[in-house]
């Protein structure tokens, strides 16, 4: 059964790291995956996640079952981090939450839900979007299109065109939104384009469907809401998926969350049944680890704080990576304009390289970068900023 099976190809994006593991070169550079590294290439265990799992490993007594949802404590910390604690949806009691494995499970029972709900409707993603987006509304059965977004020749957003698709797409359709830190592209709305996003989305009646994966890592925890809440105004529903990969550094624990808002109370139970049920046939019920890391951290007030003060000092990390980065490929005379890679937000900068180059600085360079030209420029540090410069000039007087 098995013998004439064709490999399947690598993943585009963790399989990269796979690869640059095998790669004997020991300049090999890794600026695939979106994992934080800190200065000196390491992706440490947050200090506030560390006390929180000392704390939890005291204070445990089972390793029962946890509800198919996870703990509701999990629940109300994930939706006040979403919404913020004093938000209507949640004095209204119309949020549902899961604690999913990470932000792909998320994706993936939001889109089993979607399946049974809408079976007809299509998924509308950005273009570009994460490689992974396709595949797991794929794999729920979803046919999915893309909307514009990314303006190549300006390396901006394309709004207009943005806008115009989204009045086009009819009622009932489910349009996949990053809330913020856009993955590939690092290209962001403003606040005022997200009022302009969700008033259509009210007005057509398509469902808006949030990739939350990078909250904290844009402008601050409360101001990457600033999606969430214009839809949240504007839509009576909608769907959020959290990932706490990033955010708290649990990327091995799988820690996200999938939330669902309704129109009521009682409607968001009754749909959520639906969302419980994918869940049951899927994973069944959720690794509680990273839950309880998550949970102790936001519901202690000085965990919290350490906790902020370490997103805060990986984010201004990133951003002064970015400044670095330009200013160095300035230095190195490679060029070009590459002050918009300061512009953009979050873990990832569509550098603007070429497959080509891409491929050569891989082949020739072994500097591993997501096709398309996606790199994470947390994977960028003073040790191999030169090597990396000196090859991008390289690459781009090559090809
Ligand atoms: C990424 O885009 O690199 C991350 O979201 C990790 C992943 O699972 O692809």
């Amino acid at each position: 059964m098995f013998d004439a099976i064709l490999a399947a190809p690598p993943d585009s994006i963790l399989g990269l790291t796979e690869a640059w593991k095998q790669d004997p070169n020991p300049l090999k550079v890794n600026l695939g995956v979106g994992v934080y590294k800190d200065a000196a290439g390491n992706t440490p265990i947050l200090a506030s996640v560390k006390a929180a799992e000392a704390a939890i490993l005291h204070s445990a007594t089972t390793k029962s079952y946890m509800p198919i949802s996870g703990a509701p404590e999990y629940g109300s910390c994930v939706r006040e981090l979403i919404f913020g604690s004093a938000h209507e949806i949640i004095q209204a009691g119309r949020a549902r939450t899961a604690h999913t494995p990470g932000g792909t499970a998320a994706l993936r029972a939001g889109a089993d839900f979607l399946k049974k709900v809408v079976p007809a409707a299509t998924v509308w993603m950005s273009a570009p979007t994460w490689a992974n987006h396709k595949g797991v509304f794929a794999a729920a059965g979803f046919a999915s299109k893309d909307y514009p977004y990314y303006d190549a020749a300006n390396r901006d957003l394309d709004f207009p065109r943005m806008q115009e698709a989204l009045e086009a797409i009819p009622a009932g359709d489910i349009v996949l939104l990053h809330a913020c830190c856009h993955n590939p592209s690092g290209v962001d709305l403003d606040a005022e384009q997200w009022r302009t996003v969700a008033a259509i989305a009210g007005r057509r009646g398509w469902l808006p469907f949030l990739d939350f994966a990078y909250q904290g890592y844009g402008d601050g925890l409360e101001q990457d809401r600033a999606g969430v809440l214009a839809l949240a105004a504007a839509c009576p529903e909608f769907i959020v998926a959290s990932s706490f990969s990033k955010n708290f550094g649990l990327y091995q624990d799988r820690t996200g969350a999938l939330t669902l808002v309704a129109g009521s109370a009682a409607a968001a139970d009754r749909a959520f049944s639906h969302v419980e049920l994918a869940i049951r046939v899927n994973y069944s019920n959720p690794p509680a680890h990273g839950g309880l890391i998550v949970s102790r951290i936001l519901s202690d007030a000085a965990l919290r704080d350490q906790w902020l003060a370490e997103l805060t000092a990986m984010r201004e990390h990133i951003a002064a990576t970015r400044r670095q980065f330009v200013a160095a490929l300035a230095s190195h005379e490679v060029p070009g304009d590459f002050s918009f890679i300061a512009r953009q937000k979050g873990m990832f900068s569509f550098s603007g390289l070429g497959d080509v180059q891409v491929k050569f600085l891989r082949d020739a360079r072994s500097i591993y970068i997501v096709g398309g030209g996606r790199i994470n420029v947390a994977g960028i540090t003073s040790h191999n900023l030169d090597y990396l410069c000196t090859s991008i000039r390289e690459a781009l007087a090559s090809y």
